[in-house]
Order: C-alpha cells, then structure tokens, then sequence
C-alpha cells in the first residue's frame, strides 16, 4: 500500500487536484489516499471541495482575510510538519505555484518525505512576473522528488534544469481532466443574477487577480473593459470577482455603473466551466482559465505582460494581451469583428492535454513507490 497525501489550498490547486484524488481513490489496493488542505482559500477551496464530492482528512483552516504570501508559507511550515510525523505518508503531493504548494513540498523535505509536483515545469522566467508564482515553482522543482510536467515543453524545462529524465514525466495537464468530467451539453445555471443573461448578445467573460497587477496595471485593464462595453453596446460582461480585498475595490469602484455588466461573486466551477461554454470571448490573468478556455474553443486574451503556457499562444488559441488599455481595446475590437480573425483563434487545438493526465500520475507514483 503506497500512503498518499495530497495537499492543496487554493480554488485552482482543488480543481485539478480533484481528479488526482479521485484515481487515486479509484485504486484502494494499491493506495491509501489522504487529503490536506491548507484552506489558504476558504469559500473558494470548499466551493470546489463541495462540486467534486472531496472531503479534507487534515485541515489547516489558515485563511486570514488579506494575508500575505509570507504570512500564508510560516503556517503551513509550522503546521505541517507535526501532521507528517503522525502520518507519514511515502509520498506527498502538491500542485502548481502557489504559497501552499511551495511551503507544503519544502515541509516534505524537512521530514525527510518525498513530494510529487503536479504540473511541474511551467516557467516565465522572469521572477516577478507572476508574482510569486514564478519563485515558488522554481523551488518547488528543486524539493520535488518526482515531477509531472502538463507540456512537453514543460517538460524540457526540467531536463534542463537538471531533473533526470526518469523522475520527469510527462502527463498532460489534469485541469482537461476536471474540464472533461464537469462539462455537459444542457446546462442551467443556478447563480440568480445569470439568469438574466440575454442568450442572444455575445458574452465577454473576464477574470483578473494578479498580484503584479494591483494598481494601476489592474485601473488600466478596467478602463480597456469599460472603452469595449462604450464601443459595443450589445456586449455583456460577466465577471467572477476574486475576493482579494485589492481586486474587489478596484473592479467594483471602476465598472460597477455599466449597463450589460454583471460583476457576482466568485462562481462554483460547474457555474465556471458553463460560463466559459457560453463566451464569445475570454479575457483573463488566470492560469487555469488560459488552459480550459481553448478547449471549449474560446479565443483568450492574456491580461499579463509574459505568459509561463506560451503552448496557447503557439497554437493560435490565445494572445498576451497585457494590461495596457489601448492594446486590449483594438486586439478584442478586431476578434470582436473580423469572423476571420475569431474563427482562427476559435478553431485552433488546445495543447494542454487529452483529459487522462491523472492516470498517468498515478500509474508513475505506482511504479515508483509501488
Ligand atoms: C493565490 C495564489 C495564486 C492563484 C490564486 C487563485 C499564491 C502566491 N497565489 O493568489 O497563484 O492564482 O490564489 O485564486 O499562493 N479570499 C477570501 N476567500 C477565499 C479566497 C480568498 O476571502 O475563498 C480573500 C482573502 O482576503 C485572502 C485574499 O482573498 O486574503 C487573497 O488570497 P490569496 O490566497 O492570498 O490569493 P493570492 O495570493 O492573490
Ligand atoms: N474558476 C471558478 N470560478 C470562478 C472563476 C474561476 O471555478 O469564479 C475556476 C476556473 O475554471 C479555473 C480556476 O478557477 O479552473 C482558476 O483559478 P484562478 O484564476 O483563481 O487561479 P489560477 O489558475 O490563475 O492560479
């Protein structure tokens, strides 16, 4: 029996957790499956807990409302390690690029665990942009023990650094795995404010909450938002606002008055992933959102200066956009009316995966801890 723990803490780490989770629970002879989360996202985490039926074992319930990155790796350090000596798993799993991620796989190392990193390998290489993402993933690579890259060009990322090629695996990436069992063709959504969503106008969808973007950067981005609902009336926006305290003033002071502007709470990812299905168009900061829009055929706008899934951009299905208002405007004016110019980007193929990454991570934990 090969004793797994997985933890994870923010809304995008639960979702492409989730279908980890579920094959390693689909395989009892050979794995005991342990959940822990850090809760560094409480409603977002638990949102997502709630739609793939996922119950925490351990829970480090961390959130402080505006905590800093700091503040959110020494509780998971501090935290941690007690509940590792207890357990000891053989092998602890943690996902992407955030604080959790990060603390938890260099809390691994000080017990002398081996931690596995679910999509390994994503660089911009830049260590600001994002902020601090791009910092965690490099260390995160470097306490890894075994590493699963989404992209082949992750993938040589970490050869590249060093990591043999037998401890390098490439899988795919498990958010297609999620995309693909949450998707269904007749859905309803159960927000109040959607329902009164006109299925006859286009729908822009926008995500933003990066933290390199607090400020004037994330002011520009609502400008460029606001010139788009002035120039195309029959547009409508919805857009999911992150609860950092930072994004929900700015967004809020910035469009709250616009007509065909439906700014709700963050949305549960069934509601998500049936938004996306009904956008023209999306506009978004996200990681995640980058690698499930294409999939749905939707042309993405990268709200970043620098993108760590330039796979996309190769493949024609998005375009890094920035935050400068001016560019914003005229690349989404022109996918706003050229059918040419939409249909090349909506047609083209999503590079992130075939929707079994998870049984590939899992069928590599199986032969290595097995
Ligand atoms: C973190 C991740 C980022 C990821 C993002 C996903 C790091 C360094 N960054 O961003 O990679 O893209 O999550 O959303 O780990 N809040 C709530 N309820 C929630 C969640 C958040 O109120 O359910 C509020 C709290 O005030 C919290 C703030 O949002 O303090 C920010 O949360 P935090 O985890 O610090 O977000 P980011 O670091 O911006
Ligand atoms: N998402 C969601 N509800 C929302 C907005 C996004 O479920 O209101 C999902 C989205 O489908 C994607 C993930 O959250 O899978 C992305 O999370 P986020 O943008 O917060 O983080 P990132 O991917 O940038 O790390």
């Amino acid at each position: 029996m090969i004793r797994v723990l997985s933890v994870f803490g923010t809304r995008p780490e639960a979702i492409k957790m989730a279908p980890v989770v579920h094959a390693l629970q689909a395989a009892p002879e050979t794995f005991e499956s342990l959940v822990c989360v850090s809760a560094q996202h409480r409603a977002m985490l638990d949102q997502v807990l709630g739609v793939f039926g996922l119950r925490a074992d351990h829970d480090l319930d961390l959130m402080v409302p505006g905590q800093s990155p700091a503040q959110i790796a020494a509780r998971v350090i501090e935290r941690l390690p007690p509940l590792l000596r207890d357990i000891r798993p053989d092998v602890l799993l943690v996902q992407g690029d955030t604080m959790t991620a990060f603390a938890a796989a260099f809390a691994a190392y000080l017990e002398r665990i081996p931690s596995g990193h679910v999509e390994a390998g994503l660089r911009t290489g830049d260590r600001f942009q994002p902020f601090p993402e791009e910092m965690n993933r490099v260390l995160t690579t470097r306490l890894a023990t075994i590493h699963f890259a989404p992209t082949a060009q992750a993938r040589d990322v970490l050869l590249a650094e060093g990591i043999p090629a037998a401890d390098a695996h490439l899988t795919g990436n498990t958010v297609i795995d999620a995309l693909l069992q949450t998707v269904r063709p007749d859905y309803h959504f159960h927000t109040p404010r959607l329902s009164s969503l006109d299925p006859s106008r286009r729908m822009v969808l926008v995500t933003t909450h990066r933290r390199e973007s607090f400020g004037a950067p994330l002011e520009s981005t609502c400008a460029a938002i606001r010139e788009l609902a002035q120039r195309f009336p029959d547009l409508q926006f919805v857009l999911p606002v992150h609860p950092n305290p930072q994004v929900k003033a700015t967004v809020e002071r910035l469009l709250c008055d616009l007509p065909g502007m439906y700014l709700i709470e963050p949305v549960d990812y069934l509601e998500f992933v049936h938004l996306m299905a009904r956008a023209h168009l999306v506009l978004t900061d996200s990681g995640g959102v980058q690698e499930e829009a294409p999939s749905l055929g939707k042309p993405v706008l990268v709200l970043r200066e620098v993108t760590e899934r330039p796979e996309g951009v190769t493949a024609g299905t998005a375009v890094v956009v920035g935050t400068d208002r001016e560019r914003i405007v005229r690349v989404a004016s022109e996918l706003l009316t050229s059918a040419e110019a939409y249909d090349r980007m909506a047609n083209a193929v999503n590079p992130y995966g075939d929707g079994h990454a998870s049984e590939r991570i899992v069928a590599a934990l199986a032969e290595r801890f097995g």
